[in-house]
């Protein structure tokens, strides 16, 4: 492709495309399309801020049904796809019909999901329009969706035809927002690059100008890893450091609090507990770890761990999908920017994780 301020990635069957310019590389990508049903699924926020700017630059999504579904991960459910595929049907949808996901993380994982599986999969095409589905979700090729109170625990694997990361689709989200996707960026950098990480402790994300960098940074990682293992038999676990406990933190939030945890915000939580794991079982050093705990803290604010939900914390990472013959399989640091995984931890430790995490926010 000719055009200069694009990046390029190459994921196992498709592209990535970052940079202002990727809608350009979108046009060409759609011609293919010219003949076909095209949907686009959105959000109430990303109807408002992003629909707008994707149809104004690719002609051929004049003519685009919207689909939209209403915001949040409590709506990332079987519910809302039975709605969707009764809508795709209603349309008339055949299997050369096209879906593009704009939105963050649920409209990806879930758009992907949807396409997927209705008709035994039609395309669908990723525009991420949250920080952490550009750096994150929208690549690798997982879909799916959140079942009785467990996070994804139904979905396929299955890539999208391509991910064009427009960065300022970024100028509309808001602080906490750009702070939940920064979690996966830090996770990034923690497993795989002490640079990396070294960079982000700085912070990256007032000056717009990072954004692309980041993002090719992040999505580099990431694609290097599912490149090597597409289907999580081994090394794509090191992408699970900090979700054990982060998946059992956020599934609970979103069910008891009012205002739930972001994706990023539980992360963030699950990464201190996991560091401390790190230093107790694993190469992490008490110096490094208290270099993870105390950058990380700076960025989130307190999420204190109760302890009478501790017992609620352990059964939902029984359940979580990671874990085979019902142990607590972990993903461990073992030095900044190096980690191992299939590390089996007893409820003991994992307990005392938590505790340590509650001692870092009261500090
Ligand atoms: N498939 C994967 O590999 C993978 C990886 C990481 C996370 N995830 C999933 O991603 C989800 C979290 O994604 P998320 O953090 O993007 O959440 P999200 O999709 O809920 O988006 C967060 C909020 O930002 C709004 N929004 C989106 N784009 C906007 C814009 N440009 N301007 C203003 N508002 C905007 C959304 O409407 C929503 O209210 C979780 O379900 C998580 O499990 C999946
Ligand atoms: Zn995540």
């Amino acid at each position: 492709m000719s055009i200069s301020n694009i990046v390029n990635i190459k994921t196992n069957t498709s592209d990535v495309f970052i940079g202002d310019d990727a809608f350009s590389v979108l046009n060409e990508y759609l011609r293919a399309y010219h003949n076909a049903k095209i949907f686009i699924l959105v959000d109430e926020n990303t109807l408002e801020h992003c629909v707008t700017e994707l149809i104004t630059q690719n002609e051929i999504l004049h003519n685009a049904e919207i689909l939209e579904i209403d915001s949040g991960e409590e709506n990332k459910t079987l519910d809302v796809c039975y709605q969707l595929w009764k809508t795709l049907a209603e349309y008339k949808a055949d299997r050369n019909a096209l879906l593009i996901n704009l939105g963050g993380g649920v409209i990806t994982d879930m758009g992907g999901f949807i396409a997927s599986t209705y008709k035994r999969g039609i395309s669908f095409i990723n525009v991420p329009t949250t920080l952490l589905s550009q750096i994150d979700a929208s690549v690798g090729g997982k879909t799916g969706v959140d079942f009785e109170g467990l996070k994804n625990i139904i979905g396929v694997f299955n890539e999208p035809k391509g991910v064009f990361i427009y960065p300022n689709f970024l100028k509309t989200l808001d602080k906490r927002q750009m702070l939940s996707g920064y979690a996966e960026a830090l996770k990034h950098a923690l497993i795989k690059d002490v640079e990396y990480w070294e960079e982000l402790k700085d912070g990256m994300l007032s000056d717009a100008e990072n954004w692309t960098k980041l993002i090719t940074r992040s999505v580099n990682i990431k694609n290097e890893i599912v490149l090597s293992d597409p289907l999580e038999k081994g090394e794509r676990k090191l992408l699970n450091f900090g979700h054990t406990i982060g998946h059992a933190v956020e599934s609970f939030s979103l069910e008891n609090d009012k205002v739930p945890l972001c994706h990023g915000e539980a992360i963030a939580i699950g990464m201190i507990c996991e560091s401390y794991i790190s230093n107790m079982i694993n190469d992490l050093t008490a110096v490094e770890l208290e270099n993870v705990s105390s950058t990380i803290n700076s960025f989130y604010s307190a999420y204190t761990l109760d302890e009478s939900n501790y017992h609620s914390y352990i059964e939902l990472m029984k359940n979580d999908k990671k874990n085979e013959s019902n142990k607590i399989n972990f993903t461990l640091l073992s030095s900044i920017g190096s980690a191992s995984f299939n590390k089996e931890v007893g409820v003991d430790l994992i307990l005392e994780s938590l505790n340590y995490y509650n001692s870092i926010i009261a500090k």
